[in-house]
């Protein structure tokens, strides 16, 4: 038995933006590094994306990615790539098992190309077949290419610039633009990594219109601002960039109001030594985020800026709904998978990057104090970590969530309500 008095019992953490590096990078990161960084966090089932080396760009290489994802200790949805090059390969990638697509508007790590408005109208097109989910690096590549040219030309290198080559236009242009192709082909979109207040507008714009579009945010966005470049240097680099407080602002309000559908982590782990870089364009771009997502998040709770309730939305059940895992992930009731986080929210802990399980020890997070802790992590109702550690046996536990997107999903809403009372009523129970 389990003694949870005093504590919290919330629906594992579903966050459908993550980089576990396999094959190809695996000295930044690999499936078992990756999954043990989710267990350790709370997160109880990833979407893990295509910009490995090869790129998931074709049946064959997400067979191989499966392969990898073998000794993963949460369960996980798998990306295909969308680019240019392989809209032949899309419905290949579909009978092999994708769990969504992945279209890179803007250059990123990887280097992948960007696909011209033609290819990604051909692509929604053959994707919306299937309802599955497009998630998009929505950044217009040609702006910012203009704009890095002129500052290296220039021989600027001081880590506010990363920020100067990534205006927040960029993705604005690259919202709209994506919310107009899936209006016009019936695809269902998901706004990746959502830096800037201005996006917010497209983003409502093309939900008062009836696009199926979902939009993320990531922590280094809510608790990073533009004050921070000068302290953390390179290490901040992330793309698309951390902006102004003005803007966290903005995402903060857009969370609360439901503007902004769930959080994800982006976690993209890369060695010290890939980040710390003196000149800011050799650094790698992104940090682990798996293991402080939901330590940060809960600080934000015990301060009083989000509500727990609020924090279930955004962390389990918007992804559930919106990546097709309603009803048997993302919730606590019967008839559902036991994916839990058993969380200690008055636990206070320092953020120690070399603690980090995840094969990328930096993050920009370091020193920072947290209250609210998991504790405990369960996927299908066994322990992936237990008392802060993690249950190595459990390699090779995690399943791909396939089947559960082919089961017929009863309407979102009322179940919204439902859980929402129910971890309410748990929250007094504790
Ligand atoms: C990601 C990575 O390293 O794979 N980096 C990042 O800065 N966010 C790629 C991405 O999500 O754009
Ligand atoms: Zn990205
Ligand atoms: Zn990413």
């Amino acid at each position: 038995r389990l003694d949870v008095s005093g504590k919290l019992v919330l629906p594992g953490a579903i966050d459908v933006h993550v980089h576990f590096r396999e094959p190809g990078y695996t000295h930044k990161e690999d499936w078992q590094t990756g999954s043990a960084a989710a267990a350790m966090g709370g997160t109880t089932t990833v979407f893990e994306m295509p910009n490995t080396n090869p790129p998931t760009r074709s049946a064959a290489e997400l067979r191989a990615k499966q392969e990898a994802a073998r000794k993963s200790h949460v369960d996980f949805g798998l990306y295909g790539l969308f680019a240019e090059d392989n809209l032949d390969e899309l419905e290949g990638l579909i009978a092999a098992g994708a769990n969504a697509f992945k279209c890179f508007m803007g250059n990123t790590f990887g280097n992948l190309p960007s696909p011209s408005t033609g290819a990604m109208l051909e692509g929604f097109e053959i994707i919306s077949r299937h309802g599955l989910r497009i998630s998009l690096h929505a950044e217009e590549a040609t702006i910012m290419a203009r704009r890095q040219e002129r500052l290296a030309a220039a021989g600027r290198n001081a880590p506010l610039d990363h920020l100067l080559s990534r205006p927040a236009i960029v993705a604005v242009e690259a919202v709209g633009r994506a919310a107009a192709l899936a209006e016009w082909t019936g695809a269902r979109i998901h706004i990746l990594h959502i830096s800037s207040a201005a996006e917010l507008r497209p983003l409502a714009e093309a939900k008062a219109r009836g696009v199926d579009i979902t939009g993320e945010t990531c922590p280094c966005y809510l608790f990073l601002n533009s004050t921070d470049y000068a302290r953390l240097g390179s290490v901040i680099r992330v793309n698309p960039p951390v902006r102004e407080a003005s803007d966290s602002a903005a995402l903060w309000h857009a969370l609360r109001n439901g503007a902004i559908d769930m959080i994800a982590t982006d976690h993209a782990p890369h060695t010290p030594e890939e980040k710390a870089q003196a000149v800011i364009w050799r650094a790698d771009c992104g940090f682990p985020g798996l293991e402080t997502q939901m330590p940060l998040m809960l600080t934000a709770v015990a301060e009083g800026r989000l509500t727990i309730e609020d924090y279930v939305r955004l962390s389990a059940e918007a992804p559930a709904c919106a990546f097709g895992l309603w009803p048997v992930k993302g919730r606590i009731a019967p008839g559902a998978h036991a994916d839990i986080a058993v969380v200690d929210p008055r636990r206070r802990e320092t953020i120690r990057a070399a603690s980090l399980h995840s094969r990328g020890k930096v993050t920009p997070f370091e020193g920072r104090e947290v209250t609210g802790v998991p504790i405990h992590t369960l996927v299908r109702g066994r322990f992936v970590q237990r008392d802060r550690r993690l249950v190595a046996e459990t390699a090779g536990w995690g399943r791909q969530v396939t089947e559960i997107q082919r089961m017929p999903t009863p309407a979102p809403r009322n179940e919204a309500l439902a859980i929402r009372a129910l971890t309410a009523s748990l929250r007094g129970a504790a």
